[in-house]
């Protein structure tokens, strides 16, 4: 950010552009805030602006605007949309970024299905679009609902708007009964240009990049601005269909070609991992000239039927990827370094540099990582960057790759100025003054203020409220430190006792600079709403370190009700043994997450501050997949000596489908023992305990695979 005038500087008309300009800004970044088309504005930096903006309007008052930020709390502007419940969950991709990457994947998929080197496994590798993803659904070849991603499970309805893209046909011939086809939306670079030349002439906002233009023109309520915006469509996926489109991706992507849409003419087959690398070298080379943006190349198993048996993690289909190209670079100037304080008490700094375009995107903050970073040490203690530390007034190369936080690359000793002085990184707290220590092999110098902690208690709760959490409309990041600074709310539990604590709650709300009596009705409303929950979401708003969206996924589907994990939480606290084993034998969970998990549901403090919690809340179990007659559902699981028809992993993602649980060792609990060729002692103690043991045969024909 550009330093600005001091307030009491200004003349009346630059008083009065700066209220436009602030308007202007402040209110995209609420839209933004809410929406798809991520700001660029930190919460520090939207603060600032605030402050700002607060503060010239002291100095003027007669130039308030109408539309002042000051009277507005950030509202959720994408009200408005009515909500879709995708039939299949719309999956985000993993991420490669190296040639290694890619050659761990299908090495992986090998393993996973038990495939050796001379097997054929062949793959497709097409562009990765840098758009925005959309979820077509067709009935008897009739266009009837067009949804965004959301976030996964529930998008927008944006059926109005999609109409009005000449790229989506409104009806298809010799389309399935039903038939969902999922792609990307995009705006390419001629009409992008075209689009803010003709803004700016209207002295309209522009868009900062051709991503941002796209999810703005598709999502507007007015369906007719989205006609007025040139927007495009690849289709590379599919939902629901009530028929198969082909054996293979290649050839379901040629059919959908065949009905009318668009598919990416860089779409190729590969039959090895060489080819694939090959193929991606290729579209890079032409990245400059293709006319819209790519940020990768996405590989997806060709073969359908293996698509099927590798099946999905929780959030990313194990038969595909995304290589992603390496990130863009610019030179700029380190203004300063700030230190933010997390929800884990974590201390991060921050670089503030003098703001420059990367890739289309201009870029004022980048993450520092911790002290070690700075000092020019990586996570293994050898040096970095030839071992230069970064100091404020330095030189600095940026780069951001895809929506990843900006980075610093680098320094340029050359331009480092004579006054510059190594940092030095704080041991103290610099929001509650408590300690911040580093624990031996921990990177991250944390706080040990705890809740006393007004920036981690802070942090905790805008997590908490945040969109893959508790997304309570109409209370987001502002409004929770504006409700923290008040005492009204200093943990989770206090938001749902918010109307009762004050009244009617309305009175004193709607009193409020921001807040009026509709705002606050509707408040308590949004909040009543989510007293009822999936247990996913209740565990991921602990904010618990190591556990994020997918680690507590994982545990609500392993344990479906909070008093089973919170059982088997209190099993293991203060013990070191067996009682671990039914944590542990989660795949995906590990040692670091277990341990994180049960300390902190351990520690009294938290503990009674989530049992607080709990009790305003209607926890909706978690969905146990396809366990509808499934003969296994609820079991508990454990295979032992070799398979071979399927590899463990396979085994033990097929069996947790279907709703068992499996475990790692034999116990008095345990249902099914499963035992192929070389099993040793488990099957023995199977024997003993008089468990039911089955060969693979066996097991495959009970589960109806054989
Ligand atoms: S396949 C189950 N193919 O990238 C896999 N995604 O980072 C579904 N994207 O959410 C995605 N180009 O919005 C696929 N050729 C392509 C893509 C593509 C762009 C987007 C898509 C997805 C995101 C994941």
């Amino acid at each position: 950010m550009t330093r600005k005038p001091p307030v009491e500087t200004l003349g009346e008309e630059d008083a009065r552009q700066e209220l436009a300009q602030l308007a202007q800004v402040l209110a995209k970044a609420n839209t933004a805030y809410h929406g798809e088309d991520a700001p660029d504005l930190s919460d520090a930096e939207y603060d600032a602006l605030k402050r700002r903006n607060a503060a010239i309007e002291a100095a003027f008052p007669h130039l308030k605007r109408a539309d002042s930020p000051s009277d507005q709390v950030g509202a959720a502007p994408a009200e408005g949309f009515s909500k879709v419940t995708h039939s299949q969950r719309m999956l985000s991709l993993g991420n490669a970024f190296e040639d290694t990457d890619v050659r761990d994947f299908v090495e992986g998929i090998r393993r996973y299905l038990g495939l050796d080197a001379a097997s054929a496994l062949a793959f497709t590798a097409e562009p990765k679009i840098d758009g925005l993803s959309l979820s077509l659904r067709y009935e008897d070849g009739v266009l009837k609902q067009a949804a965004t991603r959301g976030d996964g499970s529930v998008g927008e309805n944006v059926t109005q708007n999609a109409m009005m893209i000449e790229d989506i046909p409104k009806r298809v011939d010799g389309a399935p009964g039903i038939l969902e086809v999922r792609g990307e939306v995009y705006m390419d670079h001629a009409d992008f240009e075209a689009l803010n030349a003709r803004q700016e002439a209207r002295g309209d906002k522009t868009f900062a990049n051709p991503r941002n233009a796209a999810a703005g023109s598709l999502r507007q309520l007015d369906a007719t601005i989205t006609r007025s915006r040139p927007l495009k469509f690849f289709a590379y996926a599919w939902g629901e269909i009530s028929k198969p489109l082909g054996d293979s991706q290649f050839d379901a992507l040629t059919r959908l070609a065949g009905m009318g849409f668009q598919t990416n003419p860089l779409t190729q087959l590969c039959a090895s991992t060489d080819e694939m690398l090959e193929h991606y070298r290729a579209i890079e080379a032409q990245r400059a000239t293709l006319g819209y943006d790519i940020d990768g190349v996405v590989y997806k198993v060709n073969d359908l039927a293996l698509q099927g048996r590798l099946g999905f993690r929780s959030t990313t289909p194990r038969w595909a990827i995304a290589h992603k190209f390496p990130a863009e670079l610019a030179w700029t100037r380190l203004e300063a370094i700030d230190i933010q304080v997390g929800r884990t008490g974590a201390l991060s700094p921050v670089a503030r540099l003098t703001p420059v375009t990367v890739g289309g995107v201009v870029v004022s903050n980048a993450t520092l990582h911790n002290e070690d970073y700075i000092a020019g040490r990586g996570g293994d203690g050898q040096p970095i960057r030839g071992g230069n530390d970064i100091r404020v007034g330095d030189w600095v190369q940026v780069y951001r790759a895809g929506d990843v936080i900006p980075k610093i690359a680098d320094v340029d000793l050359s331009k480092r100025p004579e006054i510059a002085q190594p940092f030095a990184f704080p041991t103290l707290c610099p929001e509650c003054d408590s300690d911040a220590v580093r624990e031996e092999g921990d990177a991250v110098r944390r706080c040990t203020g705890g809740l006393i902690c007004p920036a981690q208690a802070v942090e905790k709760l805008k997590h908490f409220v945040s969109r893959a959490v508790f997304d309570i409309e109409g209370l987001g990041a502002k409004q929770v430190e504006q409700f923290y600074t008040d005492g009204w709310i200093r943990e989770p539990a206090d938001i749902f006792e918010l109307e009762a604590r004050f009244g009617s709650g309305l009175q004193q709300l709607k009193n409020r600079e921001g807040w009026g009596e509709k705002s606050a009705t509707n408040l308590f409303a949004a909040i009543r709403d989510k007293r009822t929950i999936p247990l996913k979401r209740v565990i991921f708003g602990f904010g618990i370190r190591h556990v994020g969206e997918q680690a507590s996924d994982l545990l609500a589907k392993h344990y479906g009700t909070w008093d089973m994990m919170i059982a088997a939480v209190d099993a293991a606290r203060g013990c070191e043994g067996p009682e671990w084993d039914d944590l542990l034998a989660i795949d995906g969970i590990g040692q670091v997450m277990a341990r994180s998990l049960v300390s902190a549901l351990s520690q009294e403090a938290e503990r009674a501050s989530i049992d607080r919690l709990i009790a305003h809340l209607e926890i909706e179990a978690a969905e146990v997949p396809q366990t509808d007659g499934s003969p296994v559902a609820g079991k508990t699981v454990v295979f032992t000596g070799s398979l071979e028809r399927m590899t463990r992993a396979e085994a033990k993602a097929t069996a947790e489908a279907m709703g068992a649980k499996v475990s790692g060792s034999v116990s008095g609990k345990t249902d099914i023992v499963v035992a192929g060729p070389g099993a040793g002692s488990k099957e023995k103690k199977a024997r003993d305990l008089g468990l039911q043991i089955l060969d693979e045969d066996q097991w495959l024909a009970l589960i109806g695979r054989s």
